[in-house]
């Protein structure tokens, strides 16, 4: 009996230690060799290059709290697991990046650890960033090495048991973090190759524009196939088979005719895209525009008659004097909702944000005094918001599911990082 109960706590024993150590093996494999180049800091080209990559991966918003010094970290970044807080890049030798080795700045990015080696959490979205090239990292390295340091300690994440462990980190990584390098394809264009790299690495259009599993995984790697923001609760939609040029124009300008980027894409508008150069936006537009495009979404449900008429009047007197009576908008100032993509789109969550919360386009060379929409959240119910939302669905020409009031619940406790 003895034996056999020594025999499977033996064996118990040895499965895990082989566990422990596939994972273990699965978080450091392909971590960056020793570095065998050395990056000239001082570079006035190589800083600029690295700003401009900055520009394309967004980093300053997520490193920069509200009024805070740039780079310098502490943004909350809200996950369904906690609060994880940005990291100081400044060049700040205590706090920041001082002494970090280009190698260990590659292998952070490429995969996802600090400079002790640290396992760091996704919402750093080094699963994207670790298609960045090496020479890539190396001048967002000299960039972010040319900036002022400021010193200011990393404050600790806030993050519920067990996902504040490094073991529990360790086995989400081995489980859905796959260390990759970017492959351009032969067959096809140079220019469609900038914009697969963009979009798959530095831009990662992914970390919102991707369904994801209960563990906050994406559940179709690079495939920007659409889905719900988790807490924010907007709809970031499938991004392939669209015409190019007016998806190239609205990453510019945030407007496109009859179109306009608001909530969190308004932002990415903002701090990122409408930086670029248009070949390189061109480019994107144009690698976005091969994917496939997403299958139709089943038909939901049109609204009752007395919800249409609640709508109505609470659309004359609330939303006329702007979008018209007609939905056809007012001038260039206002988008038209008769027709317009947005409006028919599953699901509404999008709306609903916008009506909650407001809409505020971003300011840009092609769209500077951009005009907004206030926010409803105090002034209008759940029943309000999904009759009026129902009623622009089906008014005009529209025709699309309605709008439940359960919904607009559902989402209206959503968290604004
Ligand atoms: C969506 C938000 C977000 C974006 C965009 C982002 N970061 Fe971060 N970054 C974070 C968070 C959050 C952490 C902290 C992760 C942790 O401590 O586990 C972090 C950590 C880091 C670290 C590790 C620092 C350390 O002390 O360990 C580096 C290096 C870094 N980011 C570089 C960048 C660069 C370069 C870019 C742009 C290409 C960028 N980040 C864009 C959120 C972001
Ligand atoms: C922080 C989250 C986030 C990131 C990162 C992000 N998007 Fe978006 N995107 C959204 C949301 C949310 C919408 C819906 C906005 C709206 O309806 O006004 C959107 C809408 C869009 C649209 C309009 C699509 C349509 O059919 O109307 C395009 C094009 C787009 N994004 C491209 C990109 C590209 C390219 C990237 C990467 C460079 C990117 N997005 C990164 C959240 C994001
Ligand atoms: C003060 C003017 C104003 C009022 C009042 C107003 N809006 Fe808006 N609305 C805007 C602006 C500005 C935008 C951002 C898009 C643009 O630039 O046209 C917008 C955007 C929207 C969008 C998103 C369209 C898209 O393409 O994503 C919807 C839906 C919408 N409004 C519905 C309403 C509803 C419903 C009401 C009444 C409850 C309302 N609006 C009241 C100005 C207004």
């Amino acid at each position: 009996m003895r034996r056999v109960l020594a025999a499977v706590l033996g064996l118990v024993l040895a499965l895990w230690f082989a566990l422990a150590a596939a994972v273990w093996w699965l978080n450091v494999r392909g971590d960056g060799g020793p570095d065998t180049q050395p990056v000239e800091v001082g570079d006035p080209a190589l800083i600029a290059r690295g700003a401009y990559l900055a520009r394309a991966g967004n980093c300053r918003d997520c490193h920069t709290p509200r009024g805070g010094a740039a780079y310098a970290g502490g943004r909350g970044i809200p996950t369904p697991f906690g609060t994880v807080y940005s990291s100081n890049l400044t060049p700040d030798p205590q706090t920041g990046i001082g002494q970090w080795s280009a190698a260990e700045f590659r292998r952070a990015l490429h995969h996802g650890r600090s400079r002790d080696g640290r396992l760091l959490y996704p919402a750093f979205p080094y699963d994207s960033y670790t298609q960045v090239s090496a020479a890539d990292a190396d001048a967002l390295y000299a960039y972010l090495r040319s900036l002022p340091p400021v010193a200011q300690p990393n404050r600790p994440h806030a993050l519920r048991f067990p996902y504040d462990t490094q073991w529990a980190l360790a086995l989400w990584r081995a489980l859905y973090f796959r260390p990759g390098r970017f492959e351009a394809q032969p067959a096809q264009s140079e220019a469609w190759n900038r914009g697969a790299y963009l979009v798959q690495s530095l831009g990662h259009c992914n970390a919102c524009h991707a369904e994801r599993n209960a563990l906050g995984a994406a559940r179709s790697p690079l495939a920007v196939a659409g889905g719900l923001i988790p807490l924010q609760n907007w709809y970031a939609p499938p991004l392939g088979g669209q015409p190019a040029q007016p998806v190239a124009t609205l990453l510019q300008h945030g407007v496109a005719d009859g179109a306009a980027l608001l909530g969190p894409m308004a932002e990415v508008v903002l701090h990122s895209t409408q930086h670029l150069t248009p070949p390189d936006l061109a480019a994107m537009a144009g690698y976005l525009q091969t994917l496939p495009a997403a299958a139709p979404r089943a038909a939901t449900d049109g609204p009752t008659p007395a919800q249409v008429e609640r709508g109505a009047k609470i659309y004359e007197t609330r939303c006329a004097a702007c979008h018209g009576d007609d939905g056809r908008g007012r001038s260039r100032a206002y988008v038209p909702l008769a027709g317009n993509r947005a409006v028919l789109r599953e699901p509404p969550a999008n709306l609903v944000q916008v009506v909650l919360g407001g809409a505020f386009p971003a300011s840009t060379a092609g769209n500077p005094r951009p005009f907004g929409m206030p926010p409803f959240a105090t002034e209008l119910d759940d029943d309000d918001i999904a009759a009026v939302l129902s009623y622009v669905r089906n008014a005009w020409g529209n025709r699309a599911g309605a709008v439940r009031a359960l919904d607009v619940q559902r989402w209206r406790s959503s968290v604004r990082p």
